[in-house]
């Protein structure tokens, strides 16, 4: 497309427009698109409210965009590339052709079974195709799709279904993922059990077959409602403001919200950074290994890369199965040209040591992404220099679910790299950094809390159900500013560094948790009285799970005690939250006001007691020593 960036020249020219006259720029951008109608006006924002409105009074479909206006030139170009868990098992591909007959007979479906512009479905699938295909049905009609992790559990799966109210719910039977097998199925029944009274049907699709509990009437195999469809279905005019999907996400506080995105700024910012931060160029082979059920697969596995019209894979196992080579004899085998990892990832990995790595012809390979979560300068360090043979440049993109897609990266090739910076914002991003009063922080070699000046077309637009906790949580913090949640550096040159999260919400293997949901699942234990939850860093994980709790009365058998905890928090959250120290106390350190001082929790959780400051104005400072004495450091 002709509004890729190719040179730091470029890249700044369009900055420097983007920042005179963002109206401008970003109608530029948008004129590459296929719009049933196009707007009357691209911009109405006010951060108080606050109100997000790009691409005003336009019409389209983001389908469209995906396949219909790309049958022409690549309707026989591969458009997904599906690598299933099992290494022997074939290859499944869709060319662009096949992707839009099966989105438009799985889109009919819907129809078939009651699914009309503005209700809401919910998936619960591994990394299979048909996650792909059932979330451009949904949009190819005007249903507003919400993935949840297949890892989540029963409970937190129902209490996304409530929350955005699901008329369906679209499932696998099983899920084979690395050496386990899972009845993704039972999952859902069991959280439909949970008075999910809004679903009407839960579509199933036969992924590795075997017996399953079936409820007649309301189940309903995903084969006998597609495959006699016909593969035409006219794709439902949308406003740009109206609704594309709900993907929930931990906050500091109370449940996971469902940050929402809408259909015009979404399209046009996820595929113009997919094509500049990656630059993808004619049969290119891409791949991010992220899971569907995040932000980073909604926005750069299915959105991102088929409004582009490149190859994207999907790939269904996990990096360490059979073995840790697995990504690379993936790389390898598909010549992958683009290849888009978290950190986690590639610290588990480089643990494993660097035979797995060794050996695999990875020439194929022109950019390295990061995602997720802060890449340390080892790690980042590995990664170019095994991985990309220190021919590859690193992105190390920042963004959030809230932001839809990429915020702040290096253009490959293009501007500078530096290993834990993510460098400069691109076109249309006006980041800074705030002090605790929020006042701006100015010039270079400064820190402070990251936020963003000026709306981009995929900025969030509320949190499903509750407005005023999208304005609460995001632009109450500081006037007319949208705040991150994240602190980061401005180094001498003016580059970014991600520093991390300055709320409570902890990013563990590039899962995002709120520590307050895990309290309340700890806290589901009727022995446990209170418990707190910090992060601490991980050498592989990032951050570790580090829970205290204080227990009712002496807990008789310790360690069945902790499995307990361990079974709860599973239940409540799923595997993910479960945490790595569970530390008993008698008290927790609170002001006199009764708030719990977390700063001492977490110096004492990552094994820091040197500077503690002073603890004697604490309610109860006789706790303190108790708890560095009974600290969980190896
Ligand atoms: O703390 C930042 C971290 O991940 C958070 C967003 O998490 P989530 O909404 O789950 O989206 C993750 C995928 C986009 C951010 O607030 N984060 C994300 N990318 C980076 C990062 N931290 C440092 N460097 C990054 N590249």
């Amino acid at each position: 497309m002709s509004y890729t960036i190719k040179t730091a020249e470029q890249y700044k020219q369009a900055y420097q427009h983007s920042i005179e006259d963002p109206e401008g720029f970003w109608a530029e951008v948008a004129g590459h698109f296929f719009w049933q109608k196009t707007w009357d006006k691209v911009l109405e924002w006010d951060f108080r409210k606050p109100e997000l409105k790009w691409f005003i009074g336009a019409k389209l479909n983001i389908t469209e965009n995906c396949l219909d206006r790309h049958l022409a030139t690549k309707g026989d170009q591969t458009a997904i590339l599906f690598e299933p868990n099992d290494p022997a098992a074939p290859n499944r591909s869709y060319t662009y052709r096949q992707l839009y007959e099966s989105v438009c007979k799985t889109a009919n479906a819907l129809k078939a079974n009651g699914i009309q512009k503005g209700d809401r479905v919910c998936f619960y699938m591994p990394m299979v195709p048909e996650l792909a295909i059932g979330v451009l049905a949904c949009a190819r009609i005007g249903a507003i799709h919400s993935v949840v992790f297949a890892g989540f559990s029963a409970n937190s799966l129902a209490d996304r279904i409530k929350d955005a109210t699901c008329k369906m719910v679209i499932c696998s039977d099983y899920n084979d993922r690395g050496a386990k097998h899972i009845i993704v199925k039972d999952v859902v029944d069991e959280a439909l059990a949970m008075g999910c009274d809004s679903v009407k049907t839960v579509l199933v699709h036969r992924n590795t077959g075997g017996k399953i509990n079936w409820r007649e009437g309301r189940d309903k195999w995903w084969h006998e409602e597609v495959d006699h469809q016909s593969h035409a279905c006219p794709a439902e005019p949308m406003d740009a403001e109206d609704m594309l999907f709900i993907l929930y996400t931990s906050g500091s506080t109370g449940k996971p919200k469902g940050v929402v995105h809408t259909c015009g700024g979404y399209m046009v910012y996820t595929c113009y950074t997919f094509q500049n931060v990656f630059q993808y160029e004619d049969d290119d082979i891409y791949w991010c290994t992220a899971d569907i059920g995040w932000v980073t697969g909604h926005s750069y596995i299915v959105y991102g890369p088929l409004l582009a019209g490149a190859t994207t894979v999907m790939f269904e196992g996990v990096p360490t199965y059979p073995d840790a080579s697995r990504f690379w004899q993936v790389c390898e085998k598909l010549r992958v040209t683009q290849f888009y990892t978290a950190p986690t990832a590639i610290r588990a990995l480089m643990a494993h040591g660097d035979q797995y790595v060794e050996g695999f012809d990875l020439a194929s390979i022109k950019v390295l992404g990061s995602v997720g979560e802060p890449i340390n300068e080892e790690a980042w360090r590995w990664y170019y220099d095994k991985v990309g043979k220190g021919r590859a440049p690193i992105v190390d993109t920042w963004w959030q679910t809230e932001t839809g897609g990429i915020l702040i990266s290096p253009l490959p090739g293009i501007t500078p790299s530096r290993p834990c910076y993510a460098t400069y914002p691109l076109p249309g991003i006006q980041p800074c950094l705030l002090d605790q009063e929020g006042r701006e922080i100015e010039g270079n070699d400064v820190e402070g809390l990251l936020c963003i000046k000026f709306p981009w077309p995929s900025i969030l637009r509320t949190t499903y159900g509750d407005h005023e906790r999208c304005r609460q949580t995001y632009f109450a913090p500081f006037d007319n500013y949208y705040f991150t949640g994240d602190g980061a550096r401005r180094d001498a040159d003016g580059m970014y560094r991600i520093i991390g999260r300055v709320d409570d919400v902890i990013n563990v293997s590039g899962h995002r948790l709120g520590t307050a949901e895990i309290e309340n699942a700890i806290n589901t234990h009727p022995q446990v009285v209170e418990s707190a939850v910090v992060g601490y860093p991980h050498d592989i994980k990032g951050q570790g799970i580090y829970a205290y709790v204080i227990t009712s009365a002496p807990v008789a058998d310790d360690n069945t005690f902790r499995h307990e905890l361990l079974d709860a928090v599973s239940k409540v959250i799923g595997p993910i939250a479960k945490p790595d120290k569970i530390q008993i106390v008698s008290g927790l350190p609170k002001t006199r006001s009764g708030k719990i001082m977390r700063r001492i929790l977490r110096k004492v959780a990552s094994g820091d007691t040197s500077s503690l400051g002073d603890v004697s104005t604490l309610l109860n400072p006789e706790v303190v020593d108790e708890i560095i004495d009974g600290a969980l450091n190896e």
